[in-house]
């Protein structure tokens, strides 16, 4: 970094004229002295490991991001406190995807190549992280999504993990809740076209609840962000279902339950995780009442580990109280902390084998085993939507 005196000997030099061309490009170098190298190379010299995370923090599904960052950034600040991993402080970088495509390739990009980003945690969404797993392959940066549950994201290639189920266990768990708890024989699916989560999930949901000799009365599709669900619910109506799947987010999900009441559709829609947000019940009110879906964790059940996560996030943030995403988001950041620690570095080769070989982990949502898929075998819960919350009915073992 050319300092003062550097400065000052080449105005002299220059002549007093130069001497505003020499501070500019001395500012333009101390300037540049802050680029993303300052961490060290690759981002795991240096004292700090640095982590990239992408995240829906504004948009469609801003709730997704900012509840899996919040668990996020709570496991950061405890592993700091605790003296950091490996006697190096955790550096949490954090990219916003907007909920839109496009967006999470050019943030992990940036996160890799300009920030220097060791291993990288994200998206919530399967469509985006999609999206981006192909990239982190490519530059043999470990990928660890907190909640993606399509299939299709581990299978992009061995850098590529999740902490969580994924769809053809969740829509087989509400397959049967449907055959066997609710006694449906005929069921309507509805899907958003234009999300992975939801082609693969519906898919899923149909093949098992098929198998359980049901039938499936009418199968529609939507464009997740469209606001006028009327002409296809009509058709669903017609059909007279017992129940409809409904496997999207909550922003449209809580638009087709207020229109389906409109319409008269009086029986129980059903989804999946992606229903979760404290969103669905502000925006659909009373209409939401009454109907069920699956996920990954609630407070009221589970270990020691969950009853301590529940304080220290309430504590953290004001009384909120956390959801599956905020659960998932500390887990996948514990996961990563403790292959660090296995791997006794941040070498790409040897984190991406001790995150495979992450074996009987206790955390938040549970015991954590990443399978030969890269994967993890994880029950799930089913919630009942009750007075504006949520409350819970069953727990499924995988
Ligand atoms: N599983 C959803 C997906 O893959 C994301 C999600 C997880 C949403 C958990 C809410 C809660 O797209």
């Amino acid at each position: 970094m050319p300092d003062n005196k550097t400065a000052m000997k080449l105005a002299h030099l220059t002549g007093a004229k130069g001497i505003w061309a020499v501070c500019l490009l001395a500012l333009l170098l101390v300037g540049c002295d802050k680029g993303p190298s300052s961490g060290g190379a690759g981002g795991g010299g240096g004292d700090v490991i640095k982590v990239g995370e992408y995240a829906s923090l504004t948009g469609k599904e801003a709730t997704f991001g900012i509840s899996s960052h919040e668990g996020t950034l709570l496991a950061v600040e405890e592993l700091n406190a605790a003296g950091g991993v490996l006697g190096k402080q955790i550096k949490l970088m954090t990219e916003d995807t907007q909920s839109k495509p496009g967006e999470p390739a050019t943030v992990v990009n940036k996160l890799i190549s300009r920030d220097g980003a060791v291993a990288i945690l994200g998206e919530v969404a399967s469509s985006r992280s999609l999206e981006a797993a192909p990239i982190c392959q490519q530059n043999k940066i470990p990928m660890i999504s907190p909640s993606s549950t399509n299939p299709k994201v581990t299978e992009t290639g061995d850098y590529i993990f999740r902490v969580c189920f994924i769809d053809p266990f969740q829509g087989t768990v509400m397959a049967n809740f449907a055959s066997h708890t609710l006694k449906a024989k005929k069921v309507a699916i509805f899907t958003d076209a234009k999300s992975d989560y939801s082609k693969g999930l519906a898919k899923f949901f149909k093949d098992k609840f098929t198998a359980n000799g049901g039938t499936i009365s009418s199968e529609l599709d939507y464009n997740g962000g469209d606001k006028d669900f009327k002409a296809q619910l009509t058709t669903i109506r017609a059909s007279s279902p017992d129940a409809v799947f409904v496997p999207g987010y909550y922003t449209d999900v809580a638009l087709i339950c207020i229109q389906a009441k409109q319409l008269g559709l009086d029986v129980p829609l059903l989804g999946g995780d992606g229903w979760e947000s404290e969103k669905l019940t502000e925006i659909g009110k009373e209409a939401v009442e009454g109907n069920y879906f699956s996920t990954h964790y609630h407070p009221d059940v589970g270990s020691d580990m969950s009853k301590k996560f529940l304080a220290s996030y309430q504590k953290r943030f004001n009384g909120k109280l956390p959801d599956a995403l905020a659960a998932n988001g500390y887990d996948s950041m514990m996961l990563l902390a403790d292959a660090i620690k296995r791997a006794g570095g941040t070498d790409a080769t040897k984190l991406r084998d001790a995150i495979a070989a992450t074996k009987d982990l206790t955390l938040v949502t549970g015991s954590i085993t990443i399978n030969a898929k890269r994967d993890a075998d994880k029950s799930a819960v089913i919630l009942q939507i009750k007075d504006g919350g949520y409350k819970f009915l069953q727990s499924i073992q995988p």
